[in-house]
């Protein structure tokens, strides 16, 4: 699989920024799978710079994230809408209604994740996905597990993931609900291409394992080895143990 590696953490996010600006003047249509988390931050913000700058249109595009805290949605201040709205959806011109976040809120979540997967389904499915990768090596909020579920599903969030989101909670992990809606692992490696992020030196024993270990459901990302059209990008830091 090509892994490009780059001196700093906002080179590689601006690399990856690239690729989607190029995905999407090369298909204006496109469907894209998008992350959260302080990795893909400076993705964002390329990208909104690409768009200021006139270099990229996303009127056409259709967006799915990967996630969102059981219970939390719109005007919720720590929720992933929330973080999409000032990261992305509200400093460029993608069209609110396909711009799909999971509704935490919705009161009947097996519903809601079905409408999740239908709504997928209709656009024609992801062509490319991002991704970063949790510490201990989700996907999305695909936590280690002896098995995971293919499509979209309600999860039980490890403490460490709980701790890693502490920031949008002012800084108390408690705060940090116990559950969440996730893209399922299935759904995820039917998208087309995928790019795998990740920066710091905090990622680089997990993106080592994930892509040199065995393919186990025990490191989620590792099953990316698996997909036929992977990428790679990382800086310096996250790549220092491959
Ligand atoms: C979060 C998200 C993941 C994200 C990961 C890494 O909990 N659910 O989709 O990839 O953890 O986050 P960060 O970029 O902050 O390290």
């Amino acid at each position: 699989m090509p892994v490009s590696v780059y001196a700093t953490a906002t080179r590689a996010a601006s690399a990856a920024a690239t690729r989607i600006v190029n995905v999407l003047r090369d298909n204006p249509a496109v469907v894209v799978g998008l992350p959260t988390g302080h990795t893909p931050i400076p993705m964002y913000r390329a990208l909104v710079r690409a768009y200021q700058a006139g270099r990229a249109d996303f009127s056409r595009a259709t967006t799915f994230n990967l996630d969102e805290f059981a219970g939390l949605g719109r005007d919720d201040a720590g929720s992933y809408r929330t973080f999409m709205e000032s990261h992305l959806f509200d400093h460029v011109n993608l069209a609110p209604q396909r711009a799909h976040v999971i509704d935490g809120r919705a009161s009947d979540w097996r519903q809601e994740l079905e409408r999740f997967e239908r709504r997928i389904a209709r656009a024609g499915g992801m062509d490319l996905i991002v991704l970063g990768i949790g510490q201990n090596g989700h996907l999305g909020f695909n936590e280690p597990a002896d098995a995971l579920p293919a499509r979209s599903h309600r999860v039980a969030l490890r403490q460490q993931s709980r701790r890693a989101n502490a920031t949008l909670f002012g800084g108390r992990w408690q705060d940090v609900p116990p559950y969440a809606l996730s893209m399922g692992i299935g759904t995820i490696l039917n998208a087309r291409r995928t790019i795998l992020l990740a920066t710091g030196a905090s990622k680089a024993r997990i993106v080592a394992r994930a892509l040199t270990g065995p393919v186990t459901t025990k490191v989620p990302a590792s099953l990316l080895q698996t997909h036929p059209n992977m990428m790679v990008v990382l800086d310096r830091d996250a790549a220092s143990r491959l």
